[in-house]
């Protein structure tokens, strides 16, 4: 038996302390040093018995380096493929984060279900009559999927080693246990120990492995902040749980940008791709409503078209209600101050409600122009024109500002049929021929004239 040795590490942000402090140097929390044991034996890793390779690299001249193409595995899932930035590339570690019900699993076990290469999916969480439950629901033909329920890195090694799998899914990373540390399964040295024994198991099999990841109540993924380091890829899953739509994007890409992003909507069986999201972002009616505006934002690379609704009302308490869901209610604020103070509306003493459709939160600033559209419709109570959709920053000083790859924009707007499109007069616009009116203006003063 190895010497046991402890260490104790800040449970909040992963720093290492030779001694036990009240608080963390690092993140300045009370109370969140934990003395840990770290067992470390020589042979703490995959195959370490077997494996006596041992590589060595030389420094190489760097226009030596070849440069031909990754191969990457199709996943099969464009939406997947995309955010990966071409499928998934041997012997690479993918993190997948994401709130508990957001459809993790559901994501991985419905690729899993659809490669055609053998792959091992390991749970940890769900028994195999639950993830069989799962999958007859996404789809039930497939012989290539392997389930095992394990949560020993031994032994997960001992099963991949027999297998010979094409690809290792893992839900959940916290919920891995490796028998060379003592600590619980979830702690930070649980987390790094079982990571790294993956990564060198990727590493030399080329095997990629996707793993699960818990996230904390900010979002962030649980355990130590080293565990995003050390993974090639680290992606999010997110959507309001109570929307059917998820959005799948990449905060670190080795292997490619991380502006792309996915969607997906949750159905009865499983997740389906969904490949042109404007389409079901914009509601389709009839009927003109009042307050409604279109904006051209980008998600991403990708444009996006979507629905803008404000709901102006007299203010029945003193004190004005503003709420925005979907959009920075300090920005709402902003808007309706320079509306006030450059183009003479009254809305001091009313109720301003907004709200982005789909559930979705949108942070580009060319969605601006459409807020400001929707609350005028909605003050005048007069629809604004269906086919007609907005793309700009609006200024503090009321000025229309222009906002990047705006051609972009304009390209998709005219792709799903609007008649106009309203963006600044500053942005530098090439397009010839288009369909689409491109309507410039340089003031709120401008909108104002063009919309009554
Ligand atoms: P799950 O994938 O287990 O989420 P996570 O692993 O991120 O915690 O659960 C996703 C949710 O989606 C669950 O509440 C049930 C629902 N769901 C569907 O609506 N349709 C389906 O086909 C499946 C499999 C799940
Ligand atoms: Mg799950």
């Amino acid at each position: 038996m190895a010497k046991v040795k402890t260490t104790f590490f800040c449970q909040n942000c992963g720093t290492q302390f030779a001694k036990w402090q009240g608080q963390c140097n690092a993140c300045k929390e009370w109370n969140t040093i934990v003395e840990e044991v770290i067992q470390k034996p020589e042979k703490s890793d995959w195959k370490s018995s077997t494996s006596s390779v041992k590589r060595t690299s030389v420094p190489l001249k760097i226009n030596e380096i070849d440069t031909t193409n990754e191969p990457r595995l199709d996943t099969f899932d464009s939406e997947f493929n995309r955010v990966l930035g071409g499928g998934i590339v041997p012997g690479s570690l993918t993190l997948l984060g994401g709130e508990p019900g957001i459809g993790k699993s559901t994501l991985l076990l419905q690729i899993s279900l659809k490669l055609p290469y053998k792959t091992l999916y390991v749970s940890g969480e769900e028994s195999q009559k639950q993830i069989k439950m799962r999958a007859e629901r996404i789809n039930p033909e497939n012989s290539n999927c392997y389930i095992l329920t394990e949560t020993k890195t031994q032994n997960i090694f001992k099963q991949i080693e027999a297998l010979q799998p094409d690809i290792v899914i893992i839900d959940s990373i916290q919920t891995l246990h490796s028998d060379y540390i003592e600590s619980s399964s979830g702690s930070i040295s649980q987390i790094k120990e079982c990571t790294a024994e993956l990564i060198k198991f990727a590493k030399e099999t080329a095997t990629p492995v996707l793993l699960i990841g818990h996230i904390t109540k900010d979002g962030n993924i649980a355990g130590p902040k080293i565990l995003e380091h050390m993974v090639d890829t680290v992606l999010q899953f997110e959507g309001d749980r109570n929307h059917v739509f998820r959005i799948l994007r990449a905060h670190k890409n080795r292997f490619g940008s991380t502006n792309e992003l996915g969607i997906y909507e949750m159905q009865g069986s499983g997740l389906r791709e969904v490949s042109n999201p404007s389409e079901i972002l914009i509601s389709k009616k009839d009927e003109e409503l009042s307050g409604n505006a279109i904006a051209a934002t980008l998600e991403g690379m990708r444009p996006l078209m979507i629905e803008v609704q404000a709901l102006v009302s007299t203010a029945v308490y003193g004190t004005p209600q503003r709420s925005a869901t979907g959009f920075n209610a300090k920005r709402l604020n902003m808007l309706l101050a320079v509306l006030e103070k450059r183009a003479g509306f009254r809305l001091g003493a009313k109720d301003v409600f907004l709200n982005i459709t789909g559930g979705i939160t949108v942070d580009d600033p060319a969605i601006d122009l459409a807020v400001v559209a929707s609350i005028l419709s909605s003050n005048e109570d007069v629809p604004l024109q269906k086919d007609f959709c907005f793309a700009a920053e609006v200024g503090l000083s009321g000025e229309i500002r222009p906002v990047q790859r705006v051609e972009q924009r304009i390209l998709e707007a005219e792709k799903l049929g609007f008649s106009t499109i309203f963006v600044s007069k500053y942005n530098k616009i090439s397009l010839k021929n288009t369909l689409i009116k491109v309507q410039l203006i340089s003031k709120i003063e401008d909108l104002v004239a063009e919309l009554s």
